[in-house]
């Protein structure tokens, strides 16, 4: 069998810290291709508020036809206070969610591991997060990010604000038969979170990751109300391997999970589904601090380790990369939001270049 070897990576950095991080982020993907001889043809393409500047739409038609051509999608970050008094419709946002609807992209991963050099910079005790090594899979193309109607409403003179909730049931089918699937791959336990004591579209997708369940006889299957689980991923995190969950509580639950591996800015994403598969980083554009070369650029480039995994299937490159950020952060290296007195604060750029440094003298 042939494998493939040139892969076509549609890159979109975005707004605000977005364009910084993925820099530095391409940077290690371009090393790491040499090492492993494999072709990228990159293109750079506008999305989110920088889009809604120049083409006067977040998601440009360009963007998404390039988007659906290409393997991959490498994607920094969008929004801003700029265009924060834009309606819904015309976010910066908006051009992230289309791209994750038409793409396809109905299974969002987040992996989150406790480093161990990071473990002081959390705010949580160190024996409750050390060891912690769980996924988030989040449905994303349906539930309350989609569906219908929705909006704002005048009704009889009193305003009103629509969206709705509803899960249909292939698009549970499919999101649960993944997330058994890589439970499978890791240590075979599998958290559904919902709300199924309150909500029928949690009752429905309780259902039906139960009877996928029977699929998966050797994986163990735990039901979980979202505020539950919201209290015992701060209680005691290690109890989770993989978690399953809807697009809002993924959403939440995600944010939540990535202080146990100290901040927001290491974790990593990888949005699977259709054949593209689009990788960026859990972090937003942190408008705060764009373009001062203060932004941890290792959530993007753990996201290259995601692409090294789920996209060219080379779980070598992947480990070689979270291993170098390992090896960076225990020579004392740490960007402004992991800080720790004692360390060396680095910028964005400096972070990229050690990180490279270490990948250069391992291979
Ligand atoms: C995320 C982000 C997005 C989301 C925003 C930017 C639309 O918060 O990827 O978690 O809500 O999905
Ligand atoms: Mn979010």
């Amino acid at each position: 069998m042939e494998t493939k070897r040139t892969f076509k990576i549609a890159v979109l950095p975005g707004d605000g810290i977005g364009r910084e991080v993925l820099r530095e982020g391409l940077k290690i993907l371009n090393h790491m291709g040499q090492q492993f001889g494999l072709q990228f043809e990159t293109q750079e393409h506008l999305v989110g508020g920088a889009a809604i500047d120049s083409e006067g739409t977040p998601l440009p038609e360009e963007t998404r036809t390039a988007c659906l051509q290409s393997d991959a999608v490498f994607f920094g970050a969008v929004g801003g206070p700029k265009w924060d008094d834009l309606e819904v419709p015309l976010r910066p946002e908006r051009g992230l969610l289309a791209l994750r609807k038409d793409l396809d992209l109905f299974a969002n991963l987040r992996p989150v591991f406790c480093i161990p050099e990071l473990v002081d910079a959390s705010t949580l005790k160190r024996e409750i997060i050390e060891g912690v090594d769980l996924l988030v899979i989040r449905e994303l193309t349906s539930g309350l990010y989609f569906g219908e109607p929705r909006g704002i409403r005048n009704e009889d003179g009193v305003e009103k604000g629509i969206n709705t909730l509803s899960y249909t049931r292939p698009e549970v089918e499919r999101v649960a038969r993944l997330a058994f699937e890589t439970a499978r791959r890791r240590t075979g336990r599998l958290h559904s979170v919902d709300k199924a004591n309150v909500l029928e579209s949690s009752q429905l997708w309780r259902q039906i990751v139960t009877e996928i369940g029977r699929e998966f006889p050797d994986v163990e299957l735990i039901h979980l109300y979202v505020d539950n689980c919201a209290m015992q991923l701060i209680r005691d995190p290690k109890q989770f391997d993989v978690l399953v969950t809807t697009n809002m509580f993924g959403d939440i639950l995600s944010d939540e999970a990535a202080m146990l591996t100290g901040s927001l800015g290491m974790l990593p994403s990888a949005s699977l589904g259709g054949t593209a598969g689009l990788y960026e980083p859990v972090h937003g554009s942190a408008p705060d601090i764009a373009g001062q070369d203060k932004a941890n650029p290792l959530a993007m480039i753990l996201t290259v380790a995601m692409m090294f995994e789920h996209k060219f299937r080379i779980p070598e490159g992947a480990k070689a990369i979270r291993d170098a950020v390992g090896r960076v952060l225990a020579a004392g290296y740490r960007t402004a939001d992991t800080m720790q007195p004692g360390m060396k604060l680095v910028g964005t750029t400096e972070m990229g270049e050690k990180v490279l440094e270490e990948l250069a003298q391992t291979q």
